[in-house]
């Protein structure tokens, strides 16, 4: 019995001991590959953090995200060698050096913290990226974002949300927007991602495409079976959400299949002509008040492809901003 006692326990503190080695292993594998993704950079979790408390007053305080984050966010907003990125609130300049050198993009950063400006500047010359790349020190709810194509923060969720209207007023449909940790409230993200391993923790970042504004009223003519038909349209929208009516001469049809991508429309109807239910799926490019692309007619008539116009008659103030 004690022999039987014995025996057990060295077998458990050799298997205890097993455990303990894996876990060793696991963390030193895991800490190694932390360090050969920051080989050779500057970019650290502490890289201007000799700084940060000059920025604790400001909207959002200083902490820089995780070169991992910062990879995975340039990645989400597909940021490629055409794209001028901004970041809001810049910090040591990693997001928007990152984006010019392994991307190829251009762009700038604002911050109001002037060192971490000088220190993105003195970054921005080692990594060798000054030609595409500026930093200054600016407010960026007074910065002119007209000019990106894609936009990165990392501020706080009272800041995000007070920059929410300017980011639909001033930035082109299509602009992508991410944000790491933050969210724009009830304008739904296009896609989330969690990035993360035991060491970092886990970080949640957003992805916005920037809608046209397509509510209100639009009319177009069409060819349909036993002659040509209007039909007006009252669209409504919730940001890139959209619902709408299309009324003609033979009733109301409600919209389906509904998607607006930046200007990238899509919708489909079924409605009567000549007797028949006939289906119609638009596609089109949405410039100011008006869209064009191509109608496919199916269901109760041999399938046809055409050019599709239509223009606003109407606009309506957005009830969202
Ligand atoms: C959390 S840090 C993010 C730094 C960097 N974007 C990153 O992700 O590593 C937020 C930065 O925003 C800056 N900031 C806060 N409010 C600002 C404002 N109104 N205008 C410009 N910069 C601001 C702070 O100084 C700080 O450097």
């Amino acid at each position: 019995m004690g022999q039987k006692w014995l025996r057990n326990l060295v077998g458990g503190l050799r298997l205890s001991t097993v455990l303990l080695a894996g876990i060793a292993m696991v963390v030193v594998v895991l800490s190694c590959s932390v360090n050969v993704q920051n080989a050779g950079s500057k970019f650290t979790p502490y890289s201007g953090a000799e700084f940060a408390e000059e920025s604790e007053d400001f909207p959002a305080p200083y902490e820089a995200t995780p070169m991992p984050v910062v990879n995975a966010m340039l990645k989400m907003g597909s940021v490629g060698q055409n794209d001028f990125l901004i970041d809001l609130g810049s910090g040591d300049g990693r997001i928007v050096i990152a984006a010019a050198k392994k991307f190829g993009a251009r762009g700038f950063g604002v911050d109001l913290n002037e060192k971490l400006v000088e220190l993105s500047k003195q970054y921005a010359r080692e990594e060798g990226v000054v030609d595409r790349t500026a930093f200054y020190v600016q407010d960026l709810f007074m910065t002119d974002i007209s000019k990106a194509d894609v936009v990165t923060m990392y501020l706080l969720q009272e800041a995000n949300l007070e920059l929410r209207p300017k980011v639909l007023k001033d930035l082109r449909p299509g602009t992508r927007v991410v944000s790491h940790a933050f969210h724009l409230g009830d304008w739904r993200p296009d896609d989330t991602v969690l990035v993360g391993n035991v060491l970092w923790g886990e970080h949640v970042i957003y992805l916005w495409i920037v809608p046209a504004k397509v509510s209100g009223k639009w009319q177009w003519r069409i060819s349909m079976p036993g002659g040509e038909q209007t039909f007006s349209l009252e669209v409504e929208q919730h940001f890139q959400d959209i619902a709408g009516v299309a009324t003609n001469e033979k009733g109301k049809w409600r919209l389906f299949d509904t998607t607006l991508r930046g200007d990238q429309i899509s919708f489909s109807l079924v409605s009567e002509a000549d007797d028949r239910m006939i289906r119609q799926d638009y596609e089109g490019r949405v410039k100011s008040n008006v869209i064009e692309g191509t109608v496919t007619l199916s269901g109760g008539v041999k399938e046809a492809r055409f050019q599709w116009r239509t223009a606003r008659t109407e606009t309506r103030d957005e009830m969202w901003k």
